[in-house]
């Protein structure tokens, strides 16, 4: 997808966070962005519209983005950066061990296009209550149903295709110093399984390769019933809690023109033999029209979408239902 059209996405979901959560002055504010991903669209588009924002945690349980961080092309973000502003986390939004350190301390939580990777939300929602101080803000936009991302998923899983999954995408090299760094890298080798390597490596630096289906994004579809996760944020504690479906329909005028799209989505996923290369299309493209029920031209299907906007009561309530979840 274009990254300019991706930027404006994520301009438009701060927007939408700032008028209905009413966040105007953010300079004393923590933000956490949940699943900053490798181009930070979410966390930056916050800077924009936030430039005095008070601190900006991006977090991703993949400590490879995070690392990205030092790359970032946006001069904001960098400077940002540099000035301590924005700070990385790499934790997991299912597990609480993980963001221990942060517990009780964040004014705004927000999550965009992450909570479908996500296979217990409701836990996740919870981690995101412990997270925030009473008072606190938590905005959440994903998939609920995405028949793009249950064809990934399918054809990934064929075992006549799945062989052709390339495995090692690249490397990268962790540097003992880095480790040294960022204390919580040490939690991470160890949920690798490296930290025993690591430290017979005499603490030295490690290759890792970067394995292909590692990164490749899982898919939970969520439960399409209408306040089912209005319910949940409600049951964990959040007050004020809106939640908002978005269906947006989409049309590819032919099949020619829906097999590319297709095609551009899990490039670099295979790598398919030359011979095969065309019942691998025939596969691809009657694999996609199954899933979305579609049986002749234009292909038409339907995207569904989630926003929730909820806040954590202050003070007393919140601290009542910490009490009891703990
Ligand atoms: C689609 S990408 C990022 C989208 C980004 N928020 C944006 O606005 O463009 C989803 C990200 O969520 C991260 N992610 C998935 N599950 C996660 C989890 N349980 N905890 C933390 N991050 C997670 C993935 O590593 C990935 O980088």
């Amino acid at each position: 997808m274009d990254s300019d059209l991706t930027f404006g996405a994520a301009i438009n979901f701060v927007t939408k966070c700032k008028n209905e959560l009413k966040w105007e002055d953010l300079s004393k504010d923590t933000v956490m962005d949940v699943g900053c991903g490798y181009n930070f669209y979410c966390s930056r588009a916050i800077l924009h519209q936030f430039p005095n924002v008070g601190r900006l945690i991006a977090l991703d349980m993949h400590p490879s983005i995070i690392m990205k961080t030092r790359l970032a092309r946006d001069e904001m973000f960098k400077n940002k950066i540099i000035s301590n502003i924005v700070q990385y986390c790499a934790a997991d939004i299912e597990i609480r061990d993980s963001l221990q350190t942060y517990k009780g301390s964040i004014d705004k939580v927000v999550s965009r296009n992450v909570f479908h990777q996500i296979e217990n939300k409701e836990l996740a929602i919870e981690n995101i209550y412990h997270l925030l101080k009473p008072g606190g803000d938590a905005a959440l936009l994903f998939f609920l149903d995405n028949p793009i991302f249950t064809l990934y998923c399918k054809i990934m899983s064929m075992e006549k295709w799945s062989k052709y999954i390339t495995r090692f995408a690249g490397y990268w090299v962790l540097s003992h110093l880095y480790v040294q760094e960022m204390p919580e890298m040490h939690i991470w080798l160890k949920v690798w399984g490296l930290w025993q390597s690591y430290k017979s490596s005499g603490r030295k630096s490690l290759v890792l390769m970067t394995d292909t289906t590692k990164l490749i994004s899982p898919y939970f579809p969520g439960k399409l019933e209408k306040n089912y996760y209005k319910n949940v944020m409600q049951s964990v504690g959040f007050q004020e809690v809106r939640s908002e479906i978005i269906n947006i329909p989409l049309v590819y005028r032919n099949d020619e023109i829906c097999l590319s799209e297709l095609l551009q989505i899990i490039e670099g996923i295979f790598k398919i033999p030359g011979e095969r290369n065309v019942e691998f299309k025939c596969d691809l493209l009657e694999c996609f029209k199954n899933i979305i029920g579609s049986k002749s031209e234009p292909v038409c299907y339907t995207t569904v979408g989630l926003f929730l906007f909820a806040v954590k009561p202050s003070i007393n309530l919140a601290s009542e239902n910490e009490s009891e979840s703990s």
